[in-house]
């Protein structure tokens, strides 16, 4: 019988934004059902969003050993709206930061933490020299193929190969990077590759965050070894002690269904409201039918390309559910001013919300495609749903990961850097109809590896008992 005080605490700290902070509590989860004592901690307005939204106040009292806290960002309601990425990690740097290392010196977390699971795009928020040693864990909520081209940018640099010069130099072969001749090309590299100057902040903080993720105790991936297993292998050779855990949202539904627990696993950590009405219009539409369309929950695009895809998904005849994030549209008059113009040729065969519960509408009979950005957790959970995808990926991971899913793993077409309504319409109906039989049989057989990924003996369910016993033996 475990005493009291040999259960470790570990304490979780994800980047506030909704990709982050929705992996991370699911591992957060994962690791109270084993029975650790967990201290989330969380930006102040992430978590006021978050219990405004959502249940996890009521979710997380089941567990004991569980907590919450919170910490600011730093960012003031004015410079808050600037929401520029290099500012927010400027002021995590300088506030965040000697804040959180006064929180772990002063024990106000509990007891010392036994290990810190640190979203990998802010290693540097824990300070390692200051902190009493405590074992980092870096979480990567990117594909382990994104995180592996990141960690080649410094020799791209070095040998000439970036920057990228111009529109006409994106198709160039990128070559060195191990595991991914003939795959990657300059378009397909990490958005911040596309910057003219190497020494760029956004660039400099990508290529930074990477090195010191490889340098941390461990690594953690939400992936699985079928479906990334070489980059795996080769990542191992650089950071030995890899944990891949994922399809995460997929591990916790397989563990709460022998669990006698009133909750799902399903979309309940939101920062948006959610609107379950679609669920109520999919019911009605025929099965396979309906093409889901969301860009996640960082991405703003153009009124322009707003009305491109519009036009294209209209034009395709087919039957669609779109995600209008509020504020997702720039330009003079952001989505409101477009959206009571287009909804009215939509009523018949579209539904329009500000946020859906994703999970649930991917496994919902209806749906035949996404049409998405390829953020990581969207990619994750259509391939664990079966649903082929058409990729417009817009920053970051999103650009290698649509490459994986167009060129290497087959379960869906990529249309990165293009929009205009032609295309939109063209690939909904490859989708669709056009080239679905082909996609298929990937998007059924991938979808099966996943799923056996996390059951009872499955790679990502072992990975993650290994994970929980060496948290274990830190505390001896
Ligand atoms: C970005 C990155 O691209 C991603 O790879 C990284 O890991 C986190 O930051 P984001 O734009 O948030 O991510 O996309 P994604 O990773 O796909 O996460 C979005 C999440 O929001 C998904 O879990 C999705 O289910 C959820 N969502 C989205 C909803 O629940 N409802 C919606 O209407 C839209």
């Amino acid at each position: 019988m475990e005493q009291e005080g040999d259960v470790p605490h570990v304490l979780i700290f994800p980047f506030p934004a909704q990709g982050h902070v929705n992996s991370m509590l699911k591992l957060a989860e994962l690791l109270s059902l084993s029975g650790l004592r967990i201290t989330f901690l969380n930006i102040h307005r992430i978590h006021q969003k978050l219990t405004l939204h959502s249940d996890i106040l009521s979710r997380f009292s089941r567990f004991p050993n569980f907590q919450f806290r919170t910490i600011t960002d730093g960012l003031t309601p004015q410079n808050r709206t600037l929401g520029m990425f290099s500012d927010l990690i400027r002021r995590l740097n300088s506030v965040t930061k000697p804040l959180l290392t006064q929180m772990l010196l002063s024990g106000e977390l509990g007891p010392n933490p036994t290990c810190i699971i640190l979203d990998g795009l802010f290693n540097f928020i824990v300070d390692v020299d200051a902190q009493p040693k405590i074992p980092v864990f870096s979480f990567r909520t990117i594909s382990a193929c994104s995180f592996w081209a990141y960690s080649f940018v410094p020799m791209l640099i070095e040998d000439g190969q970036l920057p990228i010069k111009g529109e006409e130099d994106m198709d160039r072969m990128i070559d060195g990077v191990t595991g991914m001749e003939n795959v990657l090309r300059c378009r397909d590299l990490p958005s911040f590759c596309r910057l003219k100057d190497p020494s760029d902040p956004t660039l400099q903080h990508g290529v930074t965050q990477t090195i010191q993720s490889l340098k941390a105790h461990s690594l953690i991936f939400n992936t699985f070894e079928d479906l990334e297993g070489p980059i795996l292998s080769g990542l191992r050779r650089r950071c030995p002690n890899i944990y891949a855990i994922g399809p995460l949202h997929s591990l916790l539904k397989s563990r709460l269904s022998g669990e006698e627990s009133p909750f799902g696993s399903e979309s309940f950590n939101n920062l948006w409201e959610v609107d379950r009405s679609c669920l109520a219009w999919l019911d009605a539409q025929p099965s396979k039918s309906v093409i889901y369309v969301s860009f996640g929950s960082v991405v703003v695009m153009g009124d322009g390309q707003f009305r491109e895809f519009w036009h294209g998904l209209v034009n395709s005849g087919r039957r669609f559910l779109w995600v209008v994030r509020p504020n997702s549209v720039a330009g003079e008059d952001g989505e409101n001013g477009i959206l009571e113009e287009l909804e009215k040729g939509t009523k018949e065969r579209g539904c329009m919300v500000e946020w859906a519960p994703q999970e649930e509408v991917l496994a919902h009979e209806a749906i035949g495609g996404f049409l998405t950005h390829c953020g990581w957790n969207s990619t994750l959970e259509s391939i664990v749903a079966g649903v082929p995808m058409i990729c417009w990926p817009q920053f970051a991971d999103q650009q290698t990961n649509s490459r994986y899913v167009s060129e290497v793993w087959r379960i869906g077409v990529d249309m990165k850097d293009v929009c205009d309504r032609e295309t939109v319409s063209q690939m909904v109906n490859d989708v669709m109809e056009n080239r679905r039989n082909e996609l298929m049989g990937s998007v059924i057989e991938t979808a099966k590896l996943a799923k056996t990924s996390v059951e009872e003996g499955g790679s990502s369910f072992r990975d993650l008992e290994r994970m929980i016993n060496d948290i274990r033996l830190l505390c001896r």
